[in-house]
């Protein structure tokens, strides 16, 4: 009897879901940027991806998910009045904290505190699912500054994501973190692609040698693919970048780091899926909830 009443209180959620999220219209593509171990350079390379994307004429919209410590708007320079805590508490609509931000980049700053998502109210999460598909619309990558380890909320978004790409270092603290990770996504049975970006490498066969270990070890223990997404190198001008509060593809753009992002954005922009092919990053986040 319970169940059923449930049952039905579920579907109900669910129709009226379809309805705000809709099924039909073509979606953005998702990476969610993680890692285990913190501080190995998440939020540079998600600033500096995004803005190498939308110089190639992508519609790129960086979206701040660090629920700890949002900081993205630092990086870029930026210091917006609003941020995703004012659209929960239903202050400002998604469109109005929307900041530009270099080459046409969209930037949805980010609140320390965001944790609450998963205990928000019925009426405020269809109403912040409704708005963030409206700008999925306009977006044809959605890049996801997510925090370090391996939290529920950080899972969450990462899992409904279409690509996760795990930023570690060749240190073995990190790399073991960056294990962990990609061993909880398999444990979850993630289903879209798993990649590692390698941070503050001294050259192409660090960077290999670092991926190898890591993919082997995820081959052998988890049965789970994992891709190379590439690496950047260890280079003080990100550490001038970030200390002038510009991203360093900016910057320094004939940097060593610079070429690393451009590379890895090429790579990445040959291959995005087609738009029909799409399923939304904020569909799948919807599923969550029915
Ligand atoms: N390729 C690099 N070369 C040199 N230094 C780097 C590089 N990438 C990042 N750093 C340094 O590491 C610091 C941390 O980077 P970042 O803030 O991007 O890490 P994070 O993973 O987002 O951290 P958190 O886990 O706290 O969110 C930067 O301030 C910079 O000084
Ligand atoms: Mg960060």
């Amino acid at each position: 009897m319970e169940s059923s009443i449930s049952r039905s209180i579920q579907k109900d959620q669910a129709s009226r879901l379809r309805e705000l999220v809709g099924d039909r219209r073509p979606m953005a593509n998702s990476l969610a940027i993680v890692s285990g171990k913190g501080g190995v350079g998440k939020t540079n390379v998600a600033v500096n991806l995004s803005i190498c994307f939308a110089a190639r004429r992508k519609k790129v919209t960086l979206i701040d998910l660090d629920m700890g410590l949002a900081n993205a708007d630092l990086l870029l320079g930026l210091s917006p009045k609003y941020n995703l805590a004012h659209v929960i508490s239903g202050a400002r609509t998604l469109g109005e904290i929307i900041v530009q931000g270099p080459a046409g980049l969209q930037f949805l700053p980010g609140a320390s505190g965001l944790d609450n998502l998963a205990n928000l109210s019925e009426f405020e999460r269809q109403n912040l699912l409704h708005q963030m598909q409206n700008l999925e619309d306009s977006t044809d990558i959605l890049v996801l500054d997510c925090g370090a380890g391996i939290s529920k909320g950080v899972m969450r978004f990462a899992h409904f994501a279409h690509r996760v790409m795990v930023v570690t270092t060749p240190e073995p603290t990190s790399m073991t973190d960056a294990y962990a990770t990609v061993k909880s996504l398999a444990r979850d049975q993630y289903r879209g692609t798993v990649g590692i970006l390698v941070n503050k490498v001294s050259g192409s066969a660090d960077a290999d040698a670092t991926f190898q270990r890591i993919a082997q070890v995820a081959k052998r223990f988890l049965n789970f693919p994992i891709a190379y997404f590439g690496h950047v190198a260890q280079d003080s001008a990100v550490v001038l970048a970030v200390r002038a509060r510009s991203p360093v593809v900016i910057r320094y753009p004939h940097s060593l780091a610079s070429n690393c992002f451009a590379a890895v954005a090429s790579s990445w922009a040959a291959d995005l899926p087609s738009a029909k092919r799409r399923t939304g990053f904020f569909q799948r986040v919807a599923g969550l909830f029915i």
